[in-house]
């Protein structure tokens, strides 16, 4: 029985990190090409390093792989000295990017305020932001993960503008490069939060949003993420890095998310 319901194919994104030379991710990118040339049955999108989007950009054109940038900054140009705007990324390609990666909000101290400016700029130029959320271990261990995540994402799509669409992917920190996958039955009660809240507290349409999972995704435990009805595809990063494990990755997500989870 298929999930009525849910949009007609997931979403999985491959988030390169900062990984690749251009000559390898060219080769990687036509290696996907080739891989997915026949499959239809899942929205795909890659995330190069800023280097790398405008040859990959030229790899994809006439393939069905969409194109994401991993980060933008939420201002439409001047004197930003290093950052890159979001209708930059339009003008390459990008159809998404990334906002608040737990790495981005570790490492380069970006708070919630900043991601919510991006959302926004990421919005009015086109792109679908992908909005990153998740609990570190010390939260999930006091119990607070649903309250954690719902509260990054009520701060992180505050000056979301209405009727757009975006992204939300679960990924908890514990989770990422660590091979230890949030179990999907887990992963799925957090998204469900996360789904009622969008809904019943935001009063935004079911329609408007996708919900990933992210963190330690491979190819073995893809489809039983998204064989739960609340999980819409997923955000892939080590996995991602090599075109037939990610092309397994993303065949696993078509084929879970064609089962029911009830
Ligand atoms: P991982 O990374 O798949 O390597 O755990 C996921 C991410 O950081 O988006």
């Amino acid at each position: 029985m298929e999930k009525v319901s849910r949009v007609a194919t997931p979403l999985v994104i491959g988030n390169w990190k900062m990984n690749g030379m251009l000559a390898a991710s060219g080769k990687l990118t036509r290696e996907l090409v080739a891989l997915l040339a026949e499959h239809a049955t899942c929205e795909v999108v890659v995330c190069p390093p800023f280097t790398a989007l405008l040859s990959v950009a030229g790899v994809l054109s006439a393939a069905k792989i969409r194109l994401g940038a991993q980060n933008g900054y939420p201002a439409e140009k001047g004197a930003f000295t290093g950052e890159v705007s979001m209708p930059m990324l339009r003008d390459l390609g990008c159809d998404y990017v990334l906002v608040g990666h737990s790495e981005r909000r570790q490492h380069l101290g970006e708070d919630d305020g900043f991601i919510a400016r991006k959302v926004r700029a990421a919005v009015e130029s086109g792109l679908t932001p992908v909005l990153c959320v998740g609990e570190s271990r010390a939260v999930r261990a006091a119990g607070e993960s649903e309250r954690h995540v719902l509260r990054q994402i009520e701060l992180g799509l505050e000056l979301l503008p209405s009727e757009a669409s975006f992204v939300v992917a679960y990924e908890p920190v514990w989770a990422i490069g660590t091979s230890l996958a949030a179990s999907a039955q887990d992963a799925s009660a957090v998204l469900a939060a996360v789904k009622a809240w969008l809904c019943k507290e935001r009063g935004i349409r079911e329609q408007a949003f996708r919900l990933l999972y992210g963190g330690s995704v491979t190819p073995e435990n893809i489809a039983e993420f998204t064989a739960q009805s609340e999980i819409d595809g997923a955000l892939v990063g080590g996995a991602s890095l090599s075109a037939e494990t990610f092309a397994a990755v993303v065949v696993g997500a078509a084929r879970g998310y064609l089962c029911t989870s009830k």
